[in-house]
């Protein structure tokens, strides 16, 4: 009886016109989806940072917020990232490159990593689900700007393009509907 009642409110708030204020605070589309490719590995392990001690590569800092739909921040929203590692290479027995955090109560995200190298046949690029808490998984992929391979690339978006200042920091707002 209550779900059918919440139901029915929840339909009819659908053909409410939205006022301009409320437009306003539409927060755009959600974030494009991308294949999550041959290398994902689930039960990667819970971690901030994916640095290896013994690597020379160039760190990388990614950060950034998710946000729901119309702005909120998601928090507790979980991200699973993964990439090659300096030689362009997947970690596909361990862990390496590999890691999964969750949003904090802002809908905030802090990823310490290396510059993955360039792979055959593929731009620069990191892989990452994003679910927001009880949400649907959206598996997408990040991309830096300035990459030769980029236009070569038929999986590349400019819209899933990290903003960068200078090499070694990402900022990127996912959006999951
Ligand atoms: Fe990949």
């Amino acid at each position: 009886m209550t779900s059918i009642y919440r139901r029915r409110l929840a339909g009819a708030a659908l053909f409410l016109p939205l006022t301009r204020g409320a437009w306003a605070e539409v927060c755009g589309k959600p974030t494009a989806r991308q294949t999550e490719g041959p290398f994902f590995k689930p039960a990667s392990p819970q971690r901030i940072t994916l640095i290896e001690a013994a690597s020379k590569a160039p760190h990388l800092v990614v950060s950034g917020r998710v946000l729901t739909a119309d702005c909120k921040p998601a928090a507790n929203a979980l991200l699973d990232f993964w990439h090659a590692d300096e030689n362009g290479d997947y970690d596909n027995r361990g862990f390496r490159y590999r890691g999964h955090q969750f949003t904090d109560g802002e809908g905030r995200y802090r990823l310490e990593t290396i510059v993955p190298a360039v792979y055959p046949g593929r731009t620069r690029h990191i892989h990452v689900k994003v679910q927001p808490a009880g949400g649907r998984i959206l598996t997408t992929q990040l991309y830096f700007p300035d990459e030769r391979e980029n236009q070569r690339d038929g999986l590349f978006r400019a819209e899933l393009v990290m903003q960068m200042a200078g090499r070694g920091q990402g900022a990127f707002d996912f959006v999951v509907a």
